[in-house]
């Protein structure tokens, strides 16, 4: 595992909105709520849907391909949708200062 800062910074992100985001040749998407920052791995575990392109409700994203949803905050899938796997997740710490934002992955 390895700390690494992405180039995308709090202040780029909208509250609610997924930004997609390349992390060492990984595709993770991070997403803003209520002010607090997640990332989880972007390529949905059913078949490759892009999570970034999902819609929120809560905590919870859904893919745009065939509904599998995920807690944004620990990567677990639905109960109601077991098609998909659990996704990684990573902690994302924020500078408070900068805004720059740093994942483990
Ligand atoms: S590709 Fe995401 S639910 Fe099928």
């Amino acid at each position: 595992m390895a700390s690494v800062k992405l180039s995308v910074k709090k202040g780029d992100l909208v509250e609610k909105k997924p930004v997609k985001v390349d992390v060492s040749g990984k595709n993770v998407f991070l997403v803003m709520i209520g002010g607090n920052v997640f990332a989880m791995d972007g390529v949905c575990s059913h078949r490759g849907g892009p999570l970034e392109k999902g819609a929120l409700d809560g905590y919870n994203i859904k893919c745009p391909w065939h509904g599998a949803i995920y807690d944004v905050r620990t990567g677990k899938v639905s109960a109601s949708t077991p098609w998909g796997k659990g996704q990684a997740s990573y902690a994302a710490k924020v500078d408070a200062k900068t805004g720059e934002i740093t994942i483990d992955i």
